[in-house]
């Protein structure tokens, strides 16, 4: 039986992995279902670099719209040491591309190609504080002295900072924000910064991937972190700053490659992200802050309109049941278990 309802703009996601091929045909419908927009991680092998490439993943990502969907996906170029300004402001300008992604080489999954001394990209991030181009930013050093568990932290101070000091017009999106010494440096801050949060750094603690077992479904890079650090990301979800918005990071991988002796990194939560958000609203009392966390905080970041189109998520007595897994021709891919009941869900 139906107990509540609550009806927000339709949301869009601001950070997400469609990787391609039979995969990017298995996972788009998940999102697209529920989301007008997302913004699409350039990390495939080999990454998406040039404005060429970025248009031509568009076509194939829109080539897999299931029919009777409306989506638009807001691409992003891999920036490398090699990332030439000029191709990089052409597809800024073209209306392909919307921001630029920074990984420091080996920071996470096919991050490789990414960038080692930045000091190599300086003219291009000056060009793009030039033209307003946002740049999306893998957070956290990879110097292997530092802990895992203080990367982040590490990186804002030691990289991210200098950076913003060096221009301060640079638009930057903190990325899967994981620490509350991220979200102090956010709302600390002056000028065009904000910061994504995924559902499911709002959900779990460090204790989900390791006790009881190594929990491989739960492991995803930046690493979850202390209780303490996921009770500063909901306080912050669910404020009135809006410069906290939504960036799934679902990231799918097929159980084969999780479930291994060096399982990767992400976890795929776009099939129950809403109803996931919504029950964390809701346990927080702040469902009338769900619609700005999802729905209108990032287009304003980004410096598009928010969706016309509405959605309408519904509370029922009884738990919502998802299914645990997607299939892939190549095998499944399990889905994120909040390991809560959800009585939530999206009216279809
Ligand atoms: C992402 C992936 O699988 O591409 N993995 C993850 O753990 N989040 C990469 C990323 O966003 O760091
Ligand atoms: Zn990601």
């Amino acid at each position: 039986m139906t107990v509540q309802t609550l009806k927000i703009k339709r949301p869009d996601d601001w950070h997400l992995h469609l990787r391609d091929g039979e995969m990017l045909e298995a996972v788009l419908p998940e999102t697209t279902r529920h989301f007008a927009r997302a913004i699409i991680m350039p990390n495939l092998v080999p990454p998406v670099v040039t404005n060429e490439e970025a248009k031509a993943y568009r076509e194939r990502i829109m080539q897999a719209v299931p029919s009777g969907d409306n989506f638009e996906p807001l691409m992003t170029l891999y920036l490398t040491e090699d990332t030439d300004p000029d191709d990089l402001e052409q597809a800024f300008k073209s209306g392909t591309v919307h921001a630029a992604k920074l990984y420091p080489a080996g920071a996470t999954t096919n991050s490789e190609n990414g960038v080692r001394n930045f000091e190599n990209i300086m003219p291009v991030l000056e060009r793009m504080a030039e033209i307003g181009m946002t740049l999306c930013v893998h957070g956290e050093v990879t110097d292997p002295a530092i802990d895992i568990f203080d990367r982040e932290k590490v990186f804002i101070e030691a990289v991210l900072d200098p950076l913003r000091q060096r221009l301060p017009q640079l638009r930057v999106t903190m990325e899967h924000i994981t620490t509350s010494d991220a979200v102090d440096y956010v709302t600390g801050s002056t000028g065009p910064l904000g910061a994504s949060i995924t559902t499911h750094h709002l959900m779990i603690n460090r204790n989900a991937i390791l006790v009881g077992g190594i929990k491989p479904h739960y492991y995803c890079l930046p690493v979850a972190k202390r209780e303490e650090h996921r009770l500063a990301l909901v306080k912050s979800a669910t404020s009135k700053d809006e410069r906290f918005f939504l960036g799934t990071d679902s990231a799918p991988h097929l159980d084969k490659a999780k479930i291994d002796v060096c399982g990767c990194a992400g976890i795929f939560t776009s099939t129950n992200t809403m109803a996931c958000l919504a029950q964390v609203f809701d346990d927080e009392n702040a469902l009338d802050r769900l619609e700005a966390f999802s729905s209108l905080n990032g287009p304003k970041h980004y410096q598009l309109d928010a969706n016309e189109e509405m959605i309408t998520l519904v509370k029922r007595d009884i738990p919502t049941v998802f299914p645990a897994s997607i299939t892939t021709p190549d095998g499944p891919v399990t889905v994120f278990d909040p390991m809560t009941p959800l009585y939530w869900d999206v009216e279809s």
